[in-house]
């Protein structure tokens, strides 16, 4: 069995690595990255050494060195993590994402139907269904929730996902989609929520709320994400798509809290900022259908995972504090520099 990964040197692609590694030591697997600002090779060195993984660098908007690859790996499975994934970037500069989320989307599957797959799996998220009132907590996405976006992002992502459903029918591609809520974990890039107050809580800077920090995301563990996945591609049913979250709803000022709380620094930190454009207010996951046909659940509490991801970047500054010294400096200044 041979499984090719794109997006493996981003967090979830990166996460997703090491458990394949762990769990299926056997099989070959094939990450294709094109190392943007957001790919590390360093989340993949302890792998590196590894036989039966390989890292190829490439753009999976790249086709001849897609189609090279197919013929050189033949992959039995594969699972598309590659994409522009950040919400404020995407509001700056849209075209990169439809370019890569869609059109990279596009590549993969053509050579999918050329070379023949018995999978390609499709990493989508919540956002494609737009978002959800605060005062209506009775409500949450299903798979049957008509797609709404609100970012250049998510558009771009429901875009693929359309696409996706389309190369099924029309090609009898044989895919499947999993519509995830907000991962958090080791190795997530600090220009996220989480992280990022992480790193500046620990640096004593200021801890950028937007809004009023009410919006509410539902939050999980990212192996409990990466073990999702795992099932859909072996086992959920073809041409199907699957709602991948915990009922871990929690608004963004609570979670800044908690982690001022656990690194023992000061509330007086938070600094309220301008809103972002378009902010979605609530995401909020029904897992039911994961659940039933396929048995998962999440298996980490958010107390749990906040702590273990804490420790992780406690413990492995050296990899945050890379990036953040780098071309990250004048994204922030330009992000943040003059938003009040
Ligand atoms: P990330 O930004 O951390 O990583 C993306 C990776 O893709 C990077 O390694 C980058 O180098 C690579 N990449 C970007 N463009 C590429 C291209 N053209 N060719 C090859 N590689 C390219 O993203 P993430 O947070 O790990 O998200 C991974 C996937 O999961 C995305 O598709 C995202 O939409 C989806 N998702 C993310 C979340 C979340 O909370 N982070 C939740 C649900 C779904
Ligand atoms: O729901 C899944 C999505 O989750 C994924 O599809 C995206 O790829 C991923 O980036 C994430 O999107 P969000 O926009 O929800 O994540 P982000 O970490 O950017 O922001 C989380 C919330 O925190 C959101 O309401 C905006 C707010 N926020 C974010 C940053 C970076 C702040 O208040 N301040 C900040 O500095």
């Amino acid at each position: 069995m041979t499984v090719l990964v794109t997006g493996g040197a981003g967090f979830i692609g990166g996460n997703f690595v090491h458990f394949m590694r762990k769990k299926y030591p056997e099989e070959r697997l094939i990450c294709v990255d094109k190392l943007t600002y957001a790919g590390n090779l360093s989340t993949l060195a302890p792998v590196m050494d590894d036989p039966n993984f390989r890292f190829v660098k490439a753009d999976i908007c790249d086709r001849e060195a897609i189609y090279k690859l197919f013929e050189a790996e033949h992959p039995d499975i594969v699972v598309n993590f590659a994409a522009e994934s950040h919400v404020d970037r995407s509001i700056e500069n849209p075209e990169i994402f439809l370019k890569t989320n869609i059109l990279g989307t596009q590549v993969m599957m053509d050579a999918c139907r050329k070379y023949g797959v018995t999978r390609y799996h499709q990493v989508s998220t919540d956002e494609v269904y737009g978002d959800l009132p605060l005062d209506r907590p009775d409500l949450f996405f299903t798979e049957e929730t008509p797609i709404h976006t609100s970012s250049p992002y998510s558009s771009s992502k429901a875009g693929a996902d359309l696409l996706v459903l389309a190369y099924h029918r029309t090609y009898g591609l044989p895919v499947s989609i999993s519509r995830c809520s907000n991962n958090y974990g080791p190795y997530h890039f600090p220009e996220k929520l989480i992280p990022l107050m992480i790193a500046n809580a620990l640096n004593d800077k200021p801890l950028p709320v937007y809004g009023e920090g009410l919006n509410v995301r539902d939050w999980l563990y990212v192996e409990d994400h990466c073990k999702a996945i795992d099932l859909v591609m072996r086992n959920g049913r073809v041409g199907e798509v699957y709602n991948i979250g915990g009922h871990n709803e929690m608004r963004n000022i609570d979670i800044v809290k908690m982690i001022c709380k656990a690194l023992d620094k000061p509330e007086s930190l938070i600094t309220y900022v301008a809103d972002r454009k378009g902010h979605d207010m609530r995401y909020a996951i029904d897992p039911t259908k994961i659940h039933t046909e396929l048995g998962w659940l999440p298996e980490t509490k958010f107390e749990d995972g906040i702590q273990k991801t804490i420790q992780w970047y406690l413990d492995n500054k050296e990899w945050w504090e890379e990036i953040i010294s780098g071309e990250y400096q004048n994204y922030y200044e330009k992000m943040y520099g003059n938003r009040s």
